[in-house]
């Protein structure tokens, strides 16, 4: 079967941005759609700093940062994805914003045998692939942030989704250096099933006064070796992005383990989202 060598990607904010960086870097030809030319800047920003990063820790040389970026277009309009024979989307984790993207995807790409994989972390995948002309070929690839440093990539087929498609995408997942693992189309798959009512449970102890969030971390990070605790890896994810995931697994699930606790909710609220926005349960700096 043909491996991919060109790739798109819709959306550039934490996840799309890191993707297109590691695909750039595998030296596939890789083109990011954004909705506006302002984000389009953004997302070539995002990328182009992390490269940088990359070559004052050493961990790539200047010349290989250019070869990557030779690698990668921008565009705002998803017509110049037409070409491509795999896109991922990875927008905003809404159903209503993900449902549109591949709509217009499904329809702005040619070749009826290109894949369409999304991101998304929660979402049912056979409820964006029906919404497609494609239902065989729309698989769900959900990627681990920071994506150049996080090895998984989870593999989700829909009811629908063909067994050449899935043989393709982890065929495309190995292509980019990563190793996947197959779930079933259940809401937060296998890593957000375990982690997410854990991230919760460490909001509501917080909430509950139980321990300060730095000591909740340091818990976690000291006592059991994670590389971060949860509340500065919620920060990490985003506030947002965690209230919307823990949203449709209370939906699929009824626990109240899944629902977001009162204290997650009200930070949303106020726009503390973590780092992307300065202030979540830590404060960052530029
Ligand atoms: N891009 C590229 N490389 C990066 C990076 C980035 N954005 N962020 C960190 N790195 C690299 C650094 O270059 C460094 O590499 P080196 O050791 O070879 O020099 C290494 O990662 C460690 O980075 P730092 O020294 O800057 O910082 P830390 O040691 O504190 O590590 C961390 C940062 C990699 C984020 C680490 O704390 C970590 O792995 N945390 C857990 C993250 C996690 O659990 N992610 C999964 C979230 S769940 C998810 O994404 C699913 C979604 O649906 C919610």
């Amino acid at each position: 079967m043909n491996s991919v060598t060109r790739l798109g990607i819709v959306g550039c904010g934490l996840m799309g941005s890191g993707i297109a960086e590691v695909a750039a870097r595998s030296g596939l030809d890789v083109r990011v759609a954004e909705a506006t030319t302002d984000a389009v800047e953004a997302g070539r920003r995002r990328i182009t700093a992390s490269f940088d990063r990359g070559v004052r820790r050493g961990k790539l040389t200047e010349e290989e940062r250019d070869e990557a970026l030779t690698h990668l277009s921008f565009s705002h309009d998803l017509a110049d994805l037409a070409d491509r024979q795999l896109v991922i989307e990875a927008v905003a984790e809404n159903r209503d914003i993900k449902t549109d993207v591949l709509r217009a995807l499904d329809k702005a790409v040619e070749d009826p045998a290109a894949i369409l994989a999304t991101n998304t972390s929660s979402i049912p995948i056979v409820d964006l692939a029906v919404a497609t002309e494609r239902p065989g070929q729309l698989i769900g690839m959900h990627f681990f942030n920071p994506v150049p440093v996080q090895r998984l990539v989870e593999l989700i087929p829909a009811l629908t989704t063909t067994q050449e498609t899935v043989q393709r995408t982890r065929d495309f997942a190995a292509q980019l250096g990563k190793h996947a693992i197959q779930a079933a189309d259940r809401s937060g798959f296998v890593v957000n099933a375990l982690l997410v009512p854990y991230l919760l449970s460490a909001v509501r102890m917080a909430e509950s006064g139980t321990a300060h969030p730095e000591d909740i971390d340091k818990g976690m990070e000291l006592g059991c070796a994670h590389p971060m605790g949860p509340l500065r890896l919620l920060d990490l994810i985003g506030l947002d992005t965690a209230q919307a995931i823990a949203e449709s697994m209370y939906e699929e699930y009824k626990e109240p383990l899944y629902a977001p606790p009162t204290l997650l909710r009200r930070m949303v609220a106020a726009g503390h989202l973590g780092r992307k926005s300065g202030r979540g349960f830590y404060t960052y700096e530029g």
